[in-house]
């Protein structure tokens, strides 16, 4: 099983049920309707598809923003429409491949795809939130060159997940 079999494509509203279904099954947070609509409709939010073997197997969503607006919990994070200053950084919201596809690759092909997408809006830092406990994901980052920044208390307090604390982890592009 090769990696050229991993396409990505741009999502559109006939797809767009689809990236609901990945983060919903992939994912333990829960995002608003009005954010999954936005994913179609604001200019600073930029989504793919990844597709194995032409099936839709994972996404990811990111968004230009200036990293003195990263919010303190994930509530304010989704629910926040307007980007009030020049954007310096690119937030990845949501991020997930379909467990059975998994190290294949095809999240490291959605990476890079932000990380181009980032020089091409001349912006050199990427950041996320991962929940504290999400070890394999903080592994993975870290192994992609991310690194630990600070500890966000209760950053997940709304979604009810049992441990809603979350790390910040940047990139420098
Ligand atoms: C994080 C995630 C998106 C990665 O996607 P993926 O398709 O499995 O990633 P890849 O197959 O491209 O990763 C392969 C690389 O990661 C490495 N890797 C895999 N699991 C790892 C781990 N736990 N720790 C460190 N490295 C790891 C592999 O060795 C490989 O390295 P290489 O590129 O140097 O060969 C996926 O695991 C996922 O959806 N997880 C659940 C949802 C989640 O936690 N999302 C992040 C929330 S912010």
């Amino acid at each position: 099983m090769g990696r050229s079999i991993i396409a990505l494509d741009d999502l559109t509203v006939n797809n767009l049920g689809v990236f609901e279904k990945i983060n919903e099954v992939s994912l333990p947070t829960t995002y608003p309707q009005s954010w999954y609509t936005a994913s179609l409709s604001s200019s600073d939010v930029i989504v793919q598809l990844a597709f194995y073997s032409e099936l839709p197997v994972g996404a990811i969503r990111a968004r230009s923003f200036n990293n003195n607006q990263i919010r303190s919990s994930f509530a304010e994070a989704v629910n926040s429409t307007v980007l009030q200053k020049t954007p310096n950084c690119v937030y990845i919201e949501s991020f997930a491949v379909l467990e059975k596809y998994r190290n294949l690759g095809i999240g490291s092909k959605l990476l890079s795809w932000v990380i181009e997408e980032t020089k091409n809006r001349y912006i050199h830092e990427i950041v996320v939130h991962v929940q504290v406990t999400n070890e394999k994901a903080i592994n993975w980052y870290l192994k992609k060159g991310f690194e630990k920044q600070d500890l966000v208390k209760d950053y997940y307090k709304e979604q009810g997940l049992e441990s809603p604390d979350a790390y910040i982890l940047t990139l420098s592009v």
